[in-house]
């Protein structure tokens, strides 16, 4: 592949492979192609722009050249819900944008970072479960580093990014930042700090939200996480339910 680069580092433990492109559709795509071919836990993918960036739920994730971090990582856990891989995963996204820059993020369950009410990273954990259990877990992550020169288009109402103007070299730092902390809380992902400080960044706390569970429909006021990371709502007649998947929309669906 022309202008495809590979490294080494130290990561999760042992000597792990990177690889960096300058475009492709997905991260995720290729990276759960390479799982299927065997590929080894611990190997990361780069792009510098995604054609068909994935989010959650079906939708994209815009990923244009020079502003973004775009990547995936292929994991290979025992007997982990994927759930705990996101919320560690958002952890240390947080903990890299505080050591890297200063900013406080906060984390709108499950999967998405915030700065200044906009979205500034979103998290996709894709796996395979297989009879014998998770086969593999392939976590990808988006951050909106800069500004895009052409501004985010339509979807300027929710994204943000961490800076406005660009800056030599920080995207390396924070991708470095953001696998050294994620491999460290990957060590012990039931480690209940991990959750305590997850919910301590909770952008939804107190908010009333449409919450989407199947066909149902909802409003509530967010109340807290449990300890399997599923979001507490009140429902309107005061019943207090747990969502371990869905989504949740705020008043004016940011
Ligand atoms: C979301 O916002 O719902 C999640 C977005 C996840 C985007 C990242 S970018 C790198 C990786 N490759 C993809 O196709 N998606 C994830």
């Amino acid at each position: 592949m022309k202008n495809f680069k590979e490294k080494i580092i130290s990561f999760l433990g042992r000597d792990c492979r990177i690889e960096t492109v300058p475009l492709i559709d997905s991260t995720n795509r290729a990276v759960k192609d390479l799982a299927e071919q065997g590929a080894p836990e611990g190997l990361v993918f780069f792009a510098e722009e995604q054609t068909a960036g994935r989010g959650r739920m079906g939708r994209s994730f815009f990923s244009p050249p020079g502003s973004g971090l775009y990547f995936s990582v292929l994991l290979r856990p025992k007997d982990t819900d994927p759930l705990k891989i996101t919320v560690a995963a958002g952890v240390a996204v947080a903990r890299a944008v505080q050591e890297t820059l200063g900013l406080e993020l906060q984390i709108k369950w499950v999967n998405d970072l915030y700065f200044k009410n906009k979205k500034v990273c979103g998290i996709l954990a894709e796996g395979l479960v297989s009879e014998e259990g998770l086969e593999y877990c392939v976590l990808g992550v988006g951050v909106n580093v800069f500004a895009p020169r052409a501004g985010f288009g339509e979807l300027d109402v929710i994204a943000g990014a961490l800076l406005e103007e660009p800056r030599d070299g920080l995207r390396a730092k924070l991708a470095a930042a953001i696998l050294n902390h994620f491999s460290a809380l990957y060590e012990n992902l039931e480690d209940p700090a991990i959750l305590q400080e997850y919910r301590g960044r909770s952008y939804l706390q107190g908010k009333t939200v449409t919450a989407l569970r199947g066909n149902e429909r909802f409003r509530a006021m967010v109340v807290g996480i449990d300890d399997t990371a599923a979001l507490l709502l009140k429902r309107e007649n005061g019943q207090v339910v747990a969502l371990s998947s869905g989504e949740v929309q705020l008043e004016d669906y940011r």
